[in-house]
């Protein structure tokens, strides 16, 4: 049977949960915490809350198959789809303003969940082909979920995932299997699944376009003002910024520039 979360032990979790991610919980998704860790109680067969907090405090991977139980990995090719529209504009202008010796447009989809952001994004250069001037695109892509990593990283997908998606474009960058498609390499080689926690600084520079979508959303005001913050750094001068359907960094002191590209927004350094 399922036991109570104490207030206590809310707030311990609660607490380890800010400090090594971010992401935030109040009143109201207490209960998404109390049966995570129910879960996880019963699947190590530990006696109560004290036992897994004790082992959580002490043990790394603990710890990051912790955190990884408590994330929300929901997600969908062209999610968002004007976004992607506005994609097919940005990266030609992007491409027609790099020059000899630099031919490598780069982006970063920072919480790409089980791949399905960063897959979209090297479909949409793919599909541009000749109208990227003769540029690549290198997407780093990156989550604190290992789970959804291997996912992300294996590129295996049920068919019913690709409901929205044009079939000749699904043919085009996927093996089509009875009952699941398999990335094939022309997208796979664009993009390089690794371990990032936002709530730690970024080596980055000079990046021409981050996809943060559905992440900070979770975070408190706090943690998404540095997470923005660090992205601004990360960006070179023309970068730009997409953020999720229900994000904006309304309210926040930032230097980033509102955009509104047909139907998508779009923040922006340099514009
Ligand atoms: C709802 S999914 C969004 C996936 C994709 N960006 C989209 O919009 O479809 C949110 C993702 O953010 C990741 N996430 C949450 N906190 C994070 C953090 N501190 N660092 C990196 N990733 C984080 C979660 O693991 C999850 O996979």
């Amino acid at each position: 049977m399922a036991l109570t979360l104490t207030d206590e032990y809310f707030e311990k979790f609660k607490t380890t949960v800010y400090e090594e991610s971010g992401i935030c919980f109040n009143s109201v998704n207490r209960v998404v915490l109390e049966a995570r860790i129910n879960e996880n109680i019963k699947r190590k067969s530990l006696a109560g809350f004290d036992a897994y907090y004790q082992l959580v405090k002490s043990n790394k991977e603990e710890l990051r198959e912790f955190l990884d139980s408590i994330t929300t990995n929901l997600t969908k090719f062209f999610r968002n789809e004007s976004q992607f529209v506005s994609l097919r504009q940005v990266l030609p202008q992007i491409a027609a303003k790099k020059t000899a010796g630099n031919r490598v447009i780069r982006i970063w989809s920072a919480g790409c969940s089980t791949g399905e952001e960063p897959y979209s994004i090297a479909i949409t250069a793919g599909e541009l082909g000749g109208a990227l001037s003769g540029c690549t695109v290198s997407i780093f892509a990156s989550d604190i979920s290992l789970k959804s990593l291997i996912t992300a990283k294996e590129g295996r997908y049920r068919k019913d995932r690709f409901e929205n998606v044009d079939k000749a474009i699904v043919e085009r960058y996927f093996d089509v299997m009875p009952e699941e498609c398999v990335a094939r390499d022309n997208i796979k080689k664009m993009i390089t699944f690794d371990y990032h926690n936002l709530k730690h600084p970024v080596t980055f520079k000079d990046l021409d376009i981050i996809f943060c979508r559905n992440v900070i959303i979770y975070f408190d005001a706090e943690s998404q003002k540095r997470t923005i913050d660090r992205f601004y750094e990360a960006l070179g001068p023309a970068g730009y910024l997409y953020l999720g359907h229900s994000e904006s960094l309304f309210g926040m002191t930032t230097n980033f520039k509102f955009n509104k590209l047909d139907d998508a927004i779009v923040y922006t350094k340099g514009i």
